[in-house]
């Protein structure tokens, strides 16, 4: 959430700021801001809304520079205006941008305040900017692991970190003092920052994505980490203030560049994207010989997977779905005993760690503030190990847990989660088998392995099926509520089809278990209420078309998405999707896509910003 960019360069900083937050606006788009030094003089300007509104307002203003931040809103103290914009300055001199939330601003504003700091915004933010000036104001010259600089810039380091000493909660900073036209300060606690080598120029971002166009060498802030960023230099610090070496990482993903190509949107590209990128995800997993590589997990896997007895998963969201569907998978086929859990609950929760439990994370981002809690508390709480799993290399999940399994989805710009999710979904598939190779038998695996392979060409086959979904979407434009019913592994599928739905048509949208219907939710079916249903042909479809009888006896439009084989035929209120008939271990991943595809459609049809959905953005780095 929110997006910082900066740079340090002989050339004008300004289009790579513009470029950089247009690349970064999927993280936030409330409001955006530049600040850049020039002539000994600080040029800020700041306006809400996209990251558009801002150029519009720079054709008009000379807004220069060697040296600048840039930054994308997306709000949290402070509605979203121009007065809340970032940067926020101090007294003219200093420059800040920030990303997290600052827990205790309230005291420290108070502190300023008395010391005669006026505050012009409702920001968490504008807190670290007098502190810093304040700081910077009052440092005499200190001695410190600087030793080679000039003093200046130790006065200049005193102050940040006088002023970081100062500071709780999350925040990745990026700041400018205008007394030091070369120097890019920036620090990274609970929130994600990666410094860009250019040639001869040095930039900063919270997310690389933003400066592909620059550089694809970064280096990744560890927390707690602090630098001094010129042109030609970087020097990072830990948290104790000693230099520090961190490695310089070559960007993976750097020959796809997020682009929406022919595509209207993000979000329809990725969900086109998803045969490749399941394919992508699966290589590193299975030889050519069909041998499951656990060494993707990371050295020691195999003998620490072989005491495993049970798995505790927790994530948030879309992949808070795929932990649910994983764990039919992993008690059904591997037979372990499985929780799944959203990590906002269980960091706060008093958990009795049973023997032997696996403690699983699934993140698109690696950077989602409670998955990252749940995560360093489950560290500390007992259990076998922690797992990764994870989209994003080098991302603080990653490289925070004990093992890893990278999905390989590439960069996901459409804030509405498509092919993050299936991946992940293929990914703890193929964990499950693993899991239980022992379990289930050489001819089980060899099908299993099978399946997973037969995949991407079956999803090809749904997506060929787009006109007809997109015409079932009209169904849904005028409507204001929406039920999605399914069994099973395919509960939780429909619970991420509900989640689809509102995010982006914001059409309330609520999922059941089929089960539970007459349980009360059936009072609410009429035929001004959309039923969708996920109903493959497995074991429990005789059930499910038992609850479909029971919603269209009450008037209830039925949109059913079943295999070809299903026995169901269109009728009064019955509009059925007839999707391949595919193995019932990777259904959950085919079933998916067209519900995707329908709230695609759907937001089309009502008008609203895809990728940019009203109040959401990209990576929820804040609690
Ligand atoms: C919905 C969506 C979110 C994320 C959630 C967790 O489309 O994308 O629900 O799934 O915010 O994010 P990650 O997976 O990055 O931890």
């Amino acid at each position: 959430m929110c997006g910082i960019v900066g740079a340090a360069s002989l050339r004008n900083v300004t289009p790579i700021l513009l470029e950089g937050l247009n690349r970064l606006e999927y993280r936030g788009y409330d409001s955006a801001g530049i600040a850049v030094l020039r002539e000994g003089q600080l040029q800020r300007e700041r306006e809400v809304g996209k990251v558009a509104a801002l150029e519009s307002l720079l054709e008009q203003r000379a807004v220069k520079g060697q040296l600048g931040i840039a930054h994308t809103r997306w709000a949290t103290h402070g509605k979203p205006s121009t007065l809340n914009a970032h940067p926020h300055l101090s007294n003219a001199s200093v420059a800040v941008v920030h990303n997290g939330i600052i827990e205790n601003h309230e005291p420290l504003r108070r502190e300023l305040e008395a010391q005669g700091y006026r505050f012009h915004s409702d920001t968490d933010t504008e807190v670290v900017a007098h502190l810093f000036h304040y700081y910077y104001a009052t440092t005499t010259h200190q001695q410190d692991s600087l030793n080679e600089a000039a003093e200046p810039a130790q006065r200049l380091m005193a102050a940040f970190r006088a002023t970081l000493g100062r500071l709780h909660g999350a925040y990745a900073l990026g700041v400018l003092h205008i007394e030091h036209p070369d120097s890019l300060l920036c620090a990274r606690m609970g929130s994600p920052l990666v410094v860009g080598e250019g040639s001869e120029e040095h930039f900063i971002a919270s997310d690389p994505l933003a400066l592909l166009q620059v550089t694809d060498r970064f280096i990744y802030l560890e927390e707690g980490d602090h630098a001094l960023v010129s042109r030609d230099a970087c020097r990072i610090f830990d948290t104790a203030g000693a230099q520090v070496d961190r490695p310089i990482v070559r960007f993976e993903h750097g020959d796809q560049i997020a682009e929406k190509g022919d595509y209207r949107h993000f979000m329809l590209k990725e969900i086109h994207e998803q045969p490749r990128v399941l394919k992508a995800t699966l290589a590193d997993k299975v030889s050519d010989e069909g041998r499951l590589l656990a060494s993707v997990l990371g050295a020691e896997a195999e003998a620490l997977l072989d005491r495993v007895e049970q798995v505790q998963i927790v994530s948030c969201g879309t992949s808070y779905h795929a932990g649910l569907v994983a764990r039919y998978w992993l008690e059904g086929l591997a037979g372990l005993p499985c929780s799944v859990e959203v990590a906002s609950e269980f960091r706060y929760r008093h958990v009795v760690v049973p023997n032997n439990t696996l403690f699983v994370t699934i993140s698109q981002s690696g950077e989602t503030a409670d998955t990252l809690a749940a995560l360093r508390f489950a560290k500390r709480a007992g259990y076998l190990a922690t797992l990764a799993i994870c989209n994003v290399p080098g991302s603080s999940l990653v490289r925070e847990s004990d093992l890893r399994l990278m999905t390989h989805a590439g960069p996901e710009i459409g804030v509405a989660s498509t092919k993050a999710f299936t991946t992940q979904l293929l990914a703890l598939l193929w964990f499950t088998v693993l899991l239980g190779r022992k379990w289930l038998g050489e001819q089980r695996l060899a099908e299993l392995i099978a399946d997973l392979a037969a995949l991407p060409a079956q999803i090809e086959q749904v997506l060929a099926l787009e006109p007809d979904i997109a015409a079932l979407a009209t169904r849904f434009a005028s409507k204001h509520h929406t039920l999605f019913l399914g069994r099973g592994p395919h509960y939780p599928v429909a619970m991420e089809g509900a989640l689809k739905l509102k995010e982006i048509s914001y059409i309330h949208a609520e999922a059941y278990a089929a089960g539970e219907l007459k349980h009360g939710p059936l009072a609410l079916v009429d035929d001004d209420m959309p039923v969708v249903t996920v109903a493959p042909s497995d074991e429990l479809l005789e059930k499910l078309k038992s609850n479909l009888q029971e919603v269209r006896a009450r008037g209830g439009q039925l949109i059913n998405f079943i295999c070809e084989d299903a026995g169901l035929e269109d009728g009064e209120g019955f509009h059925n999707l007839k999707l391949p008939k595919v193995s019932d271990s990777v259904a959950p991943i085919l079933f998916s896509v067209p519900l995707q595809l329908l709230s695609y459609h759907v937001a089309l049809v009502k008008g609203t910003d895809v990728d940019k959905p009203r109040n959401l953005a990209k990576s929820v780095t804040v609690e």
